[in-house]
């Protein structure tokens, strides 16, 4: 036995010399070959972390989940309330290089807590708009998440009143910004137009760059548009060493630009390079591109009309939007929002209202390569929460500035609570935010008599119908967006206009939009006679108003937190199947 081991030991130590040297021989070769034809990892980078999290109720076993997600699947037709609850969500991040790292959660339903190995660093309220953490030192991500109801973060009301649901998890996607501590952009790029006409507009971009002063000299911005440099690049010296973050507000003249709007959405790729040299070889240190469509929206005084790029539009004609999908709530992914939007322009509508929240990324990217115009809403419904809630609500009207001010589709920042009662100082603050962030943004709201906001933006059922709004002229001869039509002056009468509770009586219950597409052809026409009816008293009104559109209530059938069944007024069912009125609005 001895002998035979000891013989075999020295057989195997001989063969391995060999096979190590081959081995070692072909490593060299390739990563030599490799050091000169291929860089290193780039110094920036934006990767998609939807894949390998782990969720758990419990934080005791924990499944293998993708985003987006939702903790529950939830029935089609409601048997009991959406679940609410504590759930948590764990993650190890793909990089640990000597790089700045932040990660974007695009929406956490809507109180999050996120550790960073095991350091708690975030407490963020709201579940609809975007929130950053640094992971620059850090690569064990915990996130804890709760949906119950809580009356300081909007929309504030408890879920078992509310006419809508607003489900639960990282529903949209997460990102990792991987960029350099030497030198990059910071996250927030900013791109507006003036005197914007056919032979030129005025593109103004501000950003800031943050840099080491330490270990670089000079760098240089590269500005391209589809590509083609705009003007030839400064190199810019560091000539104050005390300063390691610059801010930029440039401007750009294009000549004859190809202008956005809903018939025609030109859109351009405009792109940052930051580059600097790292010995005597010039690097790209970080790039951002943008989608751009260059326009402009304005209202002249005593105009009741709204103008694009300086042509006078006809009336328009718009929908609502609720982003749920069936079993899967809010965890909706990118190619169902596009084609959410997709289904509403086939439709016949030019303008959608994001009722009653900012949607996803990807449906604003859709909105801008389809020519839809959109009214971008902070979350809110029939409820108006102490100073805290507040305060909360105004932060949402920023962050929403701050992640979509760069689409040409906005046309309205609704910087309002839907039907809730708000004082003129939270008004004031809400509108003044939007201008802060961008100065020529428009805003609307469905309070006029403080005269705060661009456009005035009740729905048709917060008057007397149908006549009122025909003589109805805002304060200050402002225009009219009817934001929602349609369905409320079906179903309730005027004296239960706000009322939720109240239950209509069966004779009217037969008038009512609300018709499930297995209700038969009765109803489904029923439906058909009240759009056509009160979108054409709209029109009419338009005449002697200012009224400069309408939204009716509602594209696609949801489901809410007050009420048993499936809120049924939807042009398509909440499957995104059409109903006999799609095909009257087409
Ligand atoms: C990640 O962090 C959690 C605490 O947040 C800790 O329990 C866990 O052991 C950590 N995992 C690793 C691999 O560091
Ligand atoms: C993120 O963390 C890094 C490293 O601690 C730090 O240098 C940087 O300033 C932080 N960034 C922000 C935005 O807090
Ligand atoms: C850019 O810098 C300016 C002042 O230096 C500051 O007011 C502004 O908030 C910064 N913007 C961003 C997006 O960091
Ligand atoms: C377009 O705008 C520019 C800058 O405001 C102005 O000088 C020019 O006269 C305008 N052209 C037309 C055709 O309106
Ligand atoms: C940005 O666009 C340019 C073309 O203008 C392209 O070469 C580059 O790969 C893009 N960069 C990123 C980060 O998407
Ligand atoms: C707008 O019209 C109102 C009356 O209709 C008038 O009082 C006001 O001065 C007008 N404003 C302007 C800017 O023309
Ligand atoms: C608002 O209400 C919440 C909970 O009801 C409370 O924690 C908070 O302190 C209140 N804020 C103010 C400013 O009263
Ligand atoms: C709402 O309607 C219900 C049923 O008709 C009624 O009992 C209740 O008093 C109403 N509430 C209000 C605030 O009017
Ligand atoms: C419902 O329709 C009937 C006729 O179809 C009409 O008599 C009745 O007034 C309508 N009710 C309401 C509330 O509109």
């Amino acid at each position: 036995m001895y002998e035979n081991k000891t013989h075999i030991r020295v057989c195997l130590s001989f063969r391995c010399k060999i096979v190590l040297l081959v081995t070692l021989f072909i490593y060299l070769w390739f990563s030599i070959r490799w050091s000169h034809n291929l860089p290193s990892r780039p110094l920036f980078e934006k990767i998609l972390i939807d894949d390998d999290w782990e969720f758990s109720f419990d934080e005791l076993t924990w499944i293998m989940v993708t985003l987006p997600h939702t903790p529950r699947v939830e029935p089609i037709e409601k048997v009991e309330q959406q679940w609410q609850g504590t759930c948590f969500y764990r993650r190890k991040l793909p990089i640990v290089d000597n790089s700045y790292r932040i990660l974007q959660f695009d929406a956490a339903m809507h109180e999050a807590d996120v550790w960073v190995d095991g350091v708690h660093v975030v407490h963020h309220l709201g579940g609809y708009l975007p929130f950053d953490v640094n992971v620059s030192h850090g690569n064990n991500i915990t996130v804890r998440l709760r949906n119950t109801d809580n009356p300081i973060i909007p929309p504030g009301k408890t879920l078992s009143e509310l006419d809508f649901n607003y489900y639960g998890g990282l529903y949209r996607h997460v990102w990792l910004f991987k960029k350099s501590y030497q030198l990059r952009f910071d996250r927030d790029i900013r791109v507006q137009y003036e005197n914007v006409n056919r032979s030129q507009a005025t593109v103004r971009i501000r950003f800031n760059i943050t840099h080491d002063q330490n270990t670089l000299k000079r760098y240089r911005i590269r500005y391209l548009l589809n590509g083609d440099e705009l003007f030839p690049s400064k190199v810019i010296d560091l000539a104050n060493p005390s300063m390691n973050s610059v801010a930029y507000d440039i401007k750009i003249i294009v000549i004859h630009p190809r202008l956005w709007s809903p018939w025609k959405p030109n859109l351009y790729t405009l792109s940052l390079g930051l580059r600097s040299n790292i010995g005597t070889k010039e690097i790209v240190f970080d790039q951002e591109n943008i989608t751009i469509g260059i326009r402009s929206f304005e209202f002249r005084s005593n105009s009741s009309f709204l103008f694009l790029n300086g042509e006078k539009l006809d009336f328009l004609v718009g929908t609502n939007r609720h982003q749920e999908y069936p079993y899967v709530g809010y965890a909706v992914p990118d190619r169902a929002q596009r084609r959410d939007a997709y289904k509403i322009k086939a439709a016949g509508f030019h303008l959608v209202r994001c009722s009653h929240y900012p949607p996803s990324i990807a449906f604003l990217d859709a909105c801008d390569r389809l020519g839809l115009l959109v009214i971008n809403s902070i979350p809110g419904w029939q409820f108006f929460g102490n100073k805290t809630f507040q305060a909360n609500a105004l932060d949402d009207v920023r962050q929403m500035m701050r992640r979509d001010s760069n689409h040409p589709c906005i046309f309205l920042w609704e910087a309002s609570l839907n039907e809730s009662p708000m004082s003129r100082e939270f008004m004031a603050r809400a509108h003044a935010i939007v201008k802060e962030e961008l100065s020529n943004g428009l805003t609307s709201g469905w309070l006029d008599e403080e005269n705060i906001y661009d456009v005035f933006a009740p729905a048709r059922q917060h008057r007397d119908r149908p006549y009122f709004y025909r003589f109805y002229r805002a304060k200050n001869n402002k225009p009219i967006f009817l934001a929602e039509y349609g369905d409320w002056e079906y179903y309730a009468s005027k004296n239960h206009n706000f009322n939720q509770t109240f239950l209509p009586q069966l004779e009217q219950f037969q008038n009512t939009s609300r018709q499930r597409r297995c209700d038969g052809e009765r109803g489904l026409l029923q439906q058909i006679f009240n759009f056509q009816e009160a979108h054409n008293d709209n029109r009419l009104a338009s005449k002697t108003a200012c009224i400069i559109g309408d939204a009716n209530w509602v594209m696609f059938d949801y489901k809410r937190g007050y009420a048993p069944d499936i809120e049924a007024s939807g042009i398509m069912d909440i499957n995104r199947l059409p109903k006999f009125v799609f095909y009257f609005y087409q």
